[in-house]
């Protein structure tokens, strides 16, 4: 073989240490551009994080840089939930990440938080969209203990790759059963004194107390004065006994899920689906599905698959111990405040008398102090319905 010319070398050389100088942030995670995108300002990321090596545990994320100013502005990990929805499927591209798919092409979405934060999505646990593990006994069990402990992973060596990114304001959010993940993976990080600046976490219509979340629709009509009292006490009877009947027989997996419905039909119909089976879900949409299949865009999104056929909103795979759905969060939602983490419950107006506190023993006067100086000025979830003796309150507020 030729030998090389020195000038080659130091070239080389010079061309790696430029590298190395610029590329603080991950190259190798760069999207040159998703299939049929618009022209945009912002730089997007998407690859693997490997979790695990031994076994091939590896989580998909995909981040999207803030349109202007990224560096001052926060960083927001957002998660969906199911147990076992993608972040990126929900999340990002049918609720409030930088496009959402048309057709054969993206549009641009005016209302996308990575206006206001750097956008990071992740498909958690292994299992759930292009995330994976090799070794597949890995979904016979998963629980949330698992879930946060692969997330904190996760973040952990996310930082490893975009280090910049390591002391920013950082927030968790999501949705649904992310009520579970999200104070969870914030407990976690708290405790394990990871080096994050956790500065607060959002969540909506989120899982709190399994009881009162799956029950609080009659709460709501009666509360508004929508049905009588009569009505009242014949509803919650009826909730309760269908919740405790059904729960029993809750498959680990609904996924009834893959149809195309418009966000808000959608959305009601996850509630109606939670009261029934214990399944939640987010918006679906078919041209998400359609997308996120393409052999192009799985490309481009540096993803693949792995044990499955084909991207899917809510996984197939996994199996959930359910067992979990009743592990109540409000406490740790207490907890967190009280180590100085800023906690946000907000719900969609439709979808009102979800995220209710219904407990209020696990708020003293203490927390609810913190909490009033933790949360935004917009948001009247009057802190009198937080302490002991007040029955709960609702939230009708989002995050930014
Ligand atoms: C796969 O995972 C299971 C359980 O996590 C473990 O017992 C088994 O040894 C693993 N298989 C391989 C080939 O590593
Ligand atoms: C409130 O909680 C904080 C944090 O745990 C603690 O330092 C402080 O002493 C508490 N205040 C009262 C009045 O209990
Ligand atoms: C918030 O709600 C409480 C209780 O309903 C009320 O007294 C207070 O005026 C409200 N604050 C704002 C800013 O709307």
């Amino acid at each position: 073989m030729q030998q090389r010319e020195p000038w080659t070398v130091i070239a080389a050389i010079c061309a790696a240490l430029i590298f190395l100088a610029a590329g603080s942030i991950s190259e190798a995670g760069k999207i040159e551009a998703l299939p049929g995108q618009p022209k945009v300002s912002f730089q997007h990321y998407a690859g693997y994080i490997t979790i695990d090596e031994k076994q091939k545990r590896a989580l998909f994320y995909y981040f999207a840089e803030a349109e202007i100013d990224p560096a001052t502005k926060p960083l927001v990990l957002w998660l969906n939930g199911g147990p076992g929805c993608s972040s990126i499927g929900a999340g990002a591209f049918c609720e409030h990440g930088p496009f959402k798919p048309s057709g054969e092409i993206l549009l641009k979405n005016d209302y996308s938080w990575n206006k206001e934060a750097n956008m990071l999505y992740l498909e958690s646990p292994a299992g759930v969209g292009f995330s994976y593990s090799a070794n597949d006994s890995f979904y016979s069990y998963v629980t949330d203990e698992i879930t946060a402990q692969d997330n904190l992973v996760f973040l952990e060596r996310w930082f490893g790759e975009f280090p910049e990114y390591k002391g920013r304001a950082f927030f968790i959010t999501g949705e649904s059963y992310a009520g579970h993940y999200v104070p969870q993976l914030a407990q976690l990080i708290v405790q394990s004194k990871a080096k994050f600046n956790l500065k607060g976490i959002a969540i909506g219509n989120p899982l709190l107390e399994f009881n009162t979340d799956f029950n609080s629709r009659a709460e709501f009509y009666w509360s508004h004065g929508l049905i009588s009292d009569d009505t009242y006490e014949i509803f919650h009877h009826i909730n309760s006994l269908v919740s405790r009947e059904v729960s029993k027989y809750v498959d680990t997996y609904d996924v009834t899920l893959d149809v195309c419905l418009p966000s808000i039909e959608s959305q009601s119909r996850v509630l109606n689906q939670m009261e029934y089976t214990g399944t939640i879900d987010v918006c679906v949409e078919d041209e998400t599905i359609k997308y996120l299949n393409r052999k192009d865009v799985i490309e481009a999104l540096h993803a693949q698959l792995v044990g499955v056929d084909q991207w899917t909103v809510c996984s197939d795979v996994v199996r959930y111990e359910m067992k979990n759905l009743e592990i109540p969060t409000v406490p740790l939602l207490a907890k967190l405040v009280m180590s100085g983490i800023r906690v946000h419950v907000y719900s969609c107006k439709f979808l009102s008398g979800r995220s209710r506190f219904s407990d209020p023993t696990h708020w003293n006067k203490n927390t609810s102090e913190r909490i009033s100086k933790g949360i935004g000025t917009k948001h009247n979830c009057s802190l009198q319905n937080l302490v002991p003796g007040k029955t709960g309150c609702w939230v009708d507020t989002s995050i930014w």
